[in-house]
C-alpha cells in the first residue's frame, strides 16, 4: 500500500499495458490505474475496487495488505465495472459486509450482480464517523453515471473524487508533484474532453456546490491516474475553465481524402485562416487517433470538417468523427464544412446538416469543389477560411 495521508492508503492496480478503454472507444496511450483506497481509522474502510480482469491480483494484494476480514465496510463511489468490478469477490468472502453507495448505486450494483447484499444508501451531506474522520458524501448524479459520488474525509482533508479529476495515466509515482507536468495536463484534458464534455453544464454547477460547502481540501485522490497532492485546487480551477466554453488559440481542420483534392481544400482554408492571424492544425481523420481528435476539437476555437463524396456520403472516418462531435455535445465554436466531389457532392452538405443539430455556430455555407479544382476554385476555400477566422474574432469580442 502507498500512504496518501495520515489515514488513507492507495491499494489499487497499475495497468501499464492498457491502450484501449471502454471497449475500443477511448485510447489510453499511457495506460491507466484503478485507484482503490483503504482508510485505516478506528474503522477500516475500503473505497472503490478495480476492474474485474484484475480481480484476482487485487484480492491477493488486499488480503496481504489489509486482510479482507478486517474491513468494516465498503464505500462504492461509482459502479462502472472499472471500480465496482471486484466487489463480488470481496462479498464472496464477507457476505454480510455493509456497502455504502447512493440509491442509484444500489440499483446499478443489483443490476450488475443480481444479489441482495447489505446495502446502505447515502445522499449528499450524509456522514459516517469512523474515528478521527467523518466520511462526508457528495452525490454527482450523471457526472458521468447516475450513481457517481465523492467521499470527503474531514480530518485527513482528502477528497476521494472517483472519476472526477482523473487521468488515464499509469506511472510508478502516484502523486502529481512527482510526474511530468506536460503529461499529466495532456492526460487530464484528454480524459475531460472524451468522458466529461457532455456533462459540462452539470460540472460547472457541481463545482459551485462543492465550493459552497467550504470543504478544506488538501488532497484530491481520483480513481484513475495520479493523486493531486501539490496545489490540489488547481485541478478544480482547471475543471471550472474546461466546463465553461473553454478554447485555446487555434482552429482544427479535419479531413479525409481519396485523391488529394479535399486535402488541398483543407490547405486553402488554412491559408484563409492564417491571412487573418488564426493558427490551425490539420489532421487526416483516417490515420488519426479518434480520442486525440476529440481532445483537439475540445481545445480548438473553431472546427472545419471535410470529406470527398463516395456513394453519396462522406468517407467513413468523417462520418465517425461527425457522430462523435454530436455525441460529445460539442458547442459554442464556429464551424465550416467542405469537400471535393465528382458528380453528386453530398458529403459536405451531410456534415453541415449533422453539425447543424449541435450548438456549434455555422460560419459559412459548405464549400464543394468538383474533380480537380483550379487555382480559381480554391479561392472559395480561402474565403471560407477567412469567414471562419472572422467568426472566431466575433466570438471573442
Ligand atoms: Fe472510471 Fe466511470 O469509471
Amino acid at each position: 500500500m502507498i500512504k496518501v495521508s495520515e489515514n488513507v492508503y492507495w491499494d489499487g492496480i497499475r495497468d501499464w499495458d492498457l491502450r484501449l478503454f471502454h471497449g475500443h472507444e477511448l485510447s489510453t496511450h499511457r495506460g491507466s490505474t484503478y485507484n482503490s483506497y483503504v482508510i485505516k481509522d478506528e474503522k477500516t474502510v475500503l473505497v472503490d475496487t478495480v476492474w474485474f480482469p484484475h480481480k484476482e491480483a487485487y484480492l491477493e494484494k488486499l488480503q496481504e495488505d489489509v486482510g479482507i476480514e478486517n474491513i468494516d465496510f465498503i464505500v462504492i463511489n461509482h459502479n462502472e465495472p472499472d471500480h465496482g468490478g471486484a466487489l463480488d469477490a470481496i462479498i464472496g468472502m464477507r457476505p454480510e459486509i455493509p456497502i455504502y453507495c447512493t440509491e442509484q448505486g444500489e440499483k446499478i450494483i443489483r443490476a450488475h450482480f443480481h444479489k441482495d447484499w447489505n446495502f446502505k444508501t447515502v445522499k449528499t451531506g450524509d456522514s459516517i464517523n469512523i474515528g478521527k474522520n467523518n466520511l462526508i458524501f457528495v452525490e454527482m448524479k450523471m457526472i458521468h453515471w447516475p450513481d457517481s459520488m465523492m467521499t470527503y474525509l474531514d480530518h485527513d482533508k482528502v477528497l476521494l473524487s472517483n472519476d472526477a479529476f482523473g487521468q488515464h495515466y499509469c506511472t510508478k509515482s502516484l502523486f502529481n508533484d512527482e510526474v511530468d507536468q506536460a503529461e499529466i495536463y495532456q492526460e487530464a484534458i484528454k480524459y475531460y474532453a472524451n468522458i466529461l464534455t457532455p456533462f459540462s453544464a452539470m460540472i460547472a454547477r457541481k463545482i459551485d456546490e462543492v465550493v459552497a460547502m467550504d470543504l478544506d481540501i488538501r488532497i484530491i485522490a481520483p480513481s484513475h491516474g495520479v493523486i493531486w497532492r501539490e496545489n490540489p485546487l488547481q485541478i478544480i480551477e482547471t475543471y471550472a475553465k474546461w466546463a465553461s466554453g473553454y478554447s485555446e488559440d487555434f482552429a482544427v481542420i479535419i479531413y479525409d481524402t481519396m485523391y488529394g483534392a479535399t486535402l488541398r481544400m483543407a490547405g486553402a482554408i488554412e491559408e484563409g485562416l492564417a491571412s487573418k492571424g488564426v493558427k490551425a492544425k490539420l489532421y487526416n481523420c483516417a490515420v488519426s487517433d479518434m480520442s486525440d481528435l476529440i481532445t483537439e476539437i475540445f481545445k480548438a476555437n473553431a472546427i472545419a470538417i471535410g470529406s470527398c463524396t463516395v456513394n453519396n456520403s462522406p468517407l467513413t472516418s468523417i462520418v465517425a468523427i461527425t457522430h462523435e462531435i454530436l455525441a460529445h455535445k460539442t458547442a459554442g465554436k464556429p464551424y465550416l464544412t467542405f469537400g471535393s466531389f465528382g458528380w453528386s457532392g453530398e458529403a459536405a452538405t451531410y456534415i453541415d446538416a449533422e453539425l447543424g443539430k449541435t450548438k456549434l455556430k455555422k460560419a459559412a455555407e459548405p464549400v464543394k469543389l468538383k474533380y480537380t479544382p483550379t487555382k480559381e476554385d480554391f479561392k472559395q476555400c480561402f474565403e471560407a477560411g477567412v469567414k471562419l477566422a472572422e467568426a472566431i474574432k466575433n466570438d471573442i469580442q
